[in-house]
Parts: C-alpha cells; structure tokens; sequence
C-alpha cells in the first residue's frame, strides 16, 4: 500500500470536508489507514486499533512540540503548566497538582449549580416555539460551570467566552496560516491577584497553597502564577468549546433519531448511554496532534522522526472493526471504549464533568421539551482545526 498516488484528500481546514467528513474517514480507514497530506505535510491514522496505540505510547509520538498543528509548525514552546501539551514526568506532576484541586466535594456542589444554570437559560425558552440551541443554552452552560469550578465570577466570563471562541474560530478571510493562538492564561490575572490576597477554601486558593517536588530541580517548591493561570486557561480551552458542541449534537441526533428521542422521553435511564453514543457517533474533538520523536514503522511503512502524526479519534469510533454497524446511531449500543476523550496519560481532565454536563443537559431539556426539529436551513457548523460541531442551531417544538 502507498501513500502516493491517492484521490483520498483529507484536512481538517477544508470546511466542505468538515461538513460531512465520515465518506473520507470510511476511505482512508479502509484503503489507506496511514494517509500522508502533502499540502499541510501530516500524516492520519483512522483505525481505532492504530488510534489507540499510538495515543498510549508517547515515548514515540510527542506532545510536547504543540497539540494543534499551527503551534508544531510555529514552533511555539509549551507554556508552563499547559500539561495537555507536555509528555511525563512534567505531565504527570502537573496534571497530579491540578487533580488535587478538583475535588469529590466540588464536582458535586457544580452538579446542583448545573441544574440551575440549565433552567436559567432553559425557563425563557418554554412557550417561545423557536430558538437557537447553541446560541440560547449550549453555547453558554459549560463556560458558566468552569466559571463556577474555578471561581471566577459570571459578569467577567461573557466577555471571555467571545475572546476564546473568537481567536479559535478559523473563516474563509482568516484562515489557519494566520491563526491567532490563544492568549491562553492572561485574562484570569486579576482573578488570581485577588485570591492570593483573599483566600477562600476553594479551586484557586487549592492551587496557591499547592506545594511539590519539582520533577527536575527536586526542590520542593509552589505553583508559578503563570502555571496557574496556564491551568484555568487549559480549563477554559479544553473544556468549554468541546461540551458545547456535545450539548448541540444531542439536540441534532435526537430531532434525526425521534424513535430513539421517544424512547428517552419516556424512560430517563436512557439518559446516559444516549450521551455515551452521541460522545462515540459525533466527537466534538476529532483530530489529536503528535509529533514523531523516532522513526517508526506503520502499515509497512516508515514515519520518519519529526513528523506530525494526527490521531482521527472521530473516523476511529466508527470502526466497523469495533462497532458494528458503525453509522448507526443507537441509544441501547453497548459502548466498551470510544476515544472520544483520548486513551493514556492524555485522557481527558474533564471526562466525568463533560459526562455530567451532557447527562444534566438532556434530562433539564427534555423536562420541558420532548419534541423538536432542526432547521438545518439555518444551522451553522463552528470552523476550528480541532473541534467540530454547531455554532447556530435553531430548532423549532
Ligand atoms: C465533550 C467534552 C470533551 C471532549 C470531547 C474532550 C476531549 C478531550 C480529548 C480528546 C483529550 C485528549 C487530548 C490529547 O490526547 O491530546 C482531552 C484532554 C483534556 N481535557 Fe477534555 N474534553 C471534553 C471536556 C473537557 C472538560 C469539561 C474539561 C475541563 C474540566 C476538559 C479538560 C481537559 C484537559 C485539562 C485535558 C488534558 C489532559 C492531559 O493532557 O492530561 N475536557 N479532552
């Protein structure tokens, strides 16, 4: 098999790819599982088998060098604490520091304040006939439960939201090769200024009064006020834009499935497996980046070191090797393991919270709404590099 001569094209810039990218991923997973993309120099493995493998082995396959291709190709250094973008042992002293602050007891005070938070934005909406599910709820819910987790306070989080959505957003008239990346950490300076000098027992004073053994100096030190606001900025990055478009694909798949929508209307112990199948059927986040450290040989051939290697977690999960019938949506589908949130040392932060998030969602939308339908004529898919999903979704009832 080469990866030559191929009328397969697939990158994650092409907004008409985006549109429907499942009939490629079929192609690529079938007929070429190593697809190399000359244009933007990348290779992409689609199987789950080749997906999963190369997530859990970072020794070859780094993700050090950046995790969106702008910042490989840019070179831009990983910022300190941004452990998403760092291999062990920092990874794993910087991810064990924050875990420490996400504690039992926070995550279930955040389950009640999510349940408010659904029914502020979802109470207006009743009797309204029309409304935008991305726009009027989606888009604002799990900015508002980060908000609430690290404790930083609602007025200040409407502004961020823009500028995070903003400076990820890829359009026809900015496209990636001018990508702004995000000023990650900065805007939650002031939050910080004022938690060092007003301690609370909550998320941020945890991180201020952190103390550990550097894995490098072996010196017990604290958190560098850039390392925290590295984290809350990391929380913000990876946790708001992808359980949003988590929220908008349930309302989608559901007006598309209205069975299986009146199968959960009438038995909510439906609820979390249709969250689980919607998480496997459309990944919010279908492209990771890595970058070879060593050669490396795959389907015959060689991956030379220092190559960007993208991990198709969407094209993987609907391997008809581990999914039967993949392109199904089914809300009774036994689910093992998608790689929707990764597998390994990288395996998502915030997988129980975005679960909790989606299942709090559904059940609050569907106490006051059990039958909509998608006005596709005026659906918008969000653009990013990294994310796929809805920017409008207006649905009728
Ligand atoms: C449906 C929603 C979500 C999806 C689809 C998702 C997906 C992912 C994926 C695929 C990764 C692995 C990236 C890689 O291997 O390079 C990841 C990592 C991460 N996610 Fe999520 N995520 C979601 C929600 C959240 C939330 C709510 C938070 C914050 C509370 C969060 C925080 C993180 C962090 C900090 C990492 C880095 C983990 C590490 O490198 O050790 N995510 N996420």
């Amino acid at each position: 098999m080469s990866t030559a001569a191929t009328d397969i094209y697939y990158d994650p810039y092409d907004f008409a790819i985006d549109q429907n990218p499942y009939p490629v991923w079929t192609r690529m997973r079938e007929e070429m599982p190593l697809y190399y993309n000359e244009r933007y120099d990348f290779y992409a493995l689609s199987r789950y088998a080749d997906v999963e493998e190369a997530s859990v082995d970072w020794q070859t396959y780094t993700s050090s060098k950046g995790i969106l291709m702008e910042m490989v190709k840019a070179g831009i250094p990983t910022p300190p604490g941004l452990f998403i973008a760092e291999d062990p042992p920092q990874h794993d002293m910087h991810r064990l520091i924050l875990s420490r602050a996400v504690t039992p007891r926070r995550v279930q005070v955040l389950e009640a304040r999510i349940r408010e938070l659904c029914a502020e934005y979802l109470d207006p909406l009743v009797g309204s006939g029309r409304f935008d599910l991305m726009q009027d709820f989606a888009s604002h819910l799990p900015m508002r439960v980060i908000g609430a987790l690290v404790g930083i306070p609602d007025e200040y989080l409407l502004n961020l939201r823009d500028h995070v959505e903003e400076s990820a957003r890829l359009t026809e008239e900015k496209p990636q090769d001018e990508q702004r990346l995000p000023s990650i950490g900065e805007p939650y300076a002031p939050f910080l200024k004022y938690r060092k000098a007003n301690p609370a027992d909550d998320f941020l004073t945890t991180l201020i009064q952190a103390r550990f053994t550097d894995v490098f100096t072996k010196e017990e030190r604290g958190l560098t006020d850039a390392e925290i606001l590295n984290y809350v900025g990391m929380l913000y990055a990876a946790g708001v834009e992808t359980t949003a478009r988590l929220i908008g694909w349930l309302g989608k798949v559901l007006s598309d499935n209205p069975a299986q929508r009146a199968e959960v209307v009438a038995d909510r112990s439906l609820v979390a497996n249709t969250v689980e199948e919607t998480l496997r059927f459309e990944v919010p986040s279908p492209i990771q980046v890595r970058v070879t450290v060593k050669p490396v040989e795959l389907h015959g051939q060689t991956v030379e070191e220092g190559k960007i290697v993208t991990l198709l977690t969407g094209a993987a999960n609907r391997d008809p090797r581990v999914f039967p019938d993949p392109d199904t949506f089914d809300i009774h589908r036994k689910i093992d393991a998608h790689l929707t949130f990764g597998k390994g040392v990288h395996y998502c932060f915030g997988a129980a919270l975005a679960r909790i998030e989606g299942r709090i969602a559904l059940e609050e939308f569907l106490a006051r709404f059990s039958n909509w339908h998608v006005d596709m004529s005026e659906a918008e898919l969000i653009h990013t590099a990294t994310i796929r999903g809805f920017h409008k979704l207006p649905v009728e009832i």
